[in-house]
């Protein structure tokens, strides 16, 4: 049984990858960042995908975490990159150009893949939302341990004209200097929000921000769960390595 899957995670500044053990979420090696090329074409991804896969001397599956609406492999959005790769086949280009079978979905899916696989969401039973803070605000949405592919919960609007990414994403924070209350309590209204919507039974939330969450949790007024993500920044790569051999695993997410 192939276990050592290559797991990708592309993102706006770098590209990561690792060989990942898919049966525990384990990182069987340091794992390696490249810049994103710019342009950030898709040939150019790949190319840079192909360049992990040779750092690790690595031929065979790879699972790919891309930061857009990902259906059959192909790319349909493209809010945080370049417009270009809107109706790419990634599963098609990516695999030409590296050589290898690669198998792409939404970053967000393949991050909560890694935490209800391995983490917080194992063997859970009932709705486990989990949210990526970043850049962007990316979800995955599982019912039972399956996903509900390609929610955009970060699109919804939070003030009129206003969608919760660009109000209360990592990058706002940031370019706002909010401190961590300001931050914290524009995140508990969208959390809040958000609960009214879906009423799940535990929120997930990963990204460099689930690391500081005693920073802002006294802003956080939400009786659901509230739970940090396990793998934090790698769960992207961990995620997409689980998903290109999901067939094997049977039910992996
Ligand atoms: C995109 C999502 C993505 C999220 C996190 C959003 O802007 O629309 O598809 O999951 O950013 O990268």
């Amino acid at each position: 049984m192939e276990n050592k899957i290559l797991g990708i995670d592309v993102g706006g500044s770098g590209i990561k990858g690792s060989v990942v053990d898919v049966t525990t979420g384990e990182l069987l090696y340091e794992r390696h960042r490249i810049e994103t090329p710019q342009p950030a074409t898709a040939e150019n991804i790949a190319e840079t995908i192909k360049k992990i896969a040779e750092h690790f001397d690595y031929k065979g599956k790879i699972g790919c975490g891309f930061p857009a609406v990902i259906k059959n492999g192909v790319i349909m959005t493209a809010t945080n990159i370049d417009k270009c790769n809107i109706g790419v086949n990634a599963n098609a280009m990516f695999s030409e150009i590296t050589g290898n079978e690669v198998t792409v979905i939404n970053d967000a899916d393949a991050a909560g893949i890694a935490e209800v696989s391995f983490g917080e969401g194992k063997n859970f039973r009932g709705v486990i939302l989990v949210l990526t803070i970043g850049t962007g605000i990316g979800s995955a949405l599982f019912v039972d341990g399956k996903l509900v592919p390609n929610t955009e919960l970060g699109h919804v609007f939070i003030k009129k004209g206003i969608i919760a990414e660009k109000f209360t994403s990592d990058a706002v924070r940031k370019r706002k200097g909010l401190n961590w209350h300001q931050w914290g309590k524009r995140f508990n209204k969208y959390l809040n929000y958000l609960d009214l919507l879906i009423n799940p039974s535990m929120i997930i939330i990963g990204g460099g921000t689930s690391k500081k969450i005693e920073k802002f949790a006294d802003t956080i007024t939400l009786e659901t769960p509230l739970k940090p993500a396990k793998f934090l920044n790698d769960a992207g790569l961990i995620g997409a390595a689980v998903s290109a051999v999901k067939d094997k695993f049977g039910k992996v997410y």
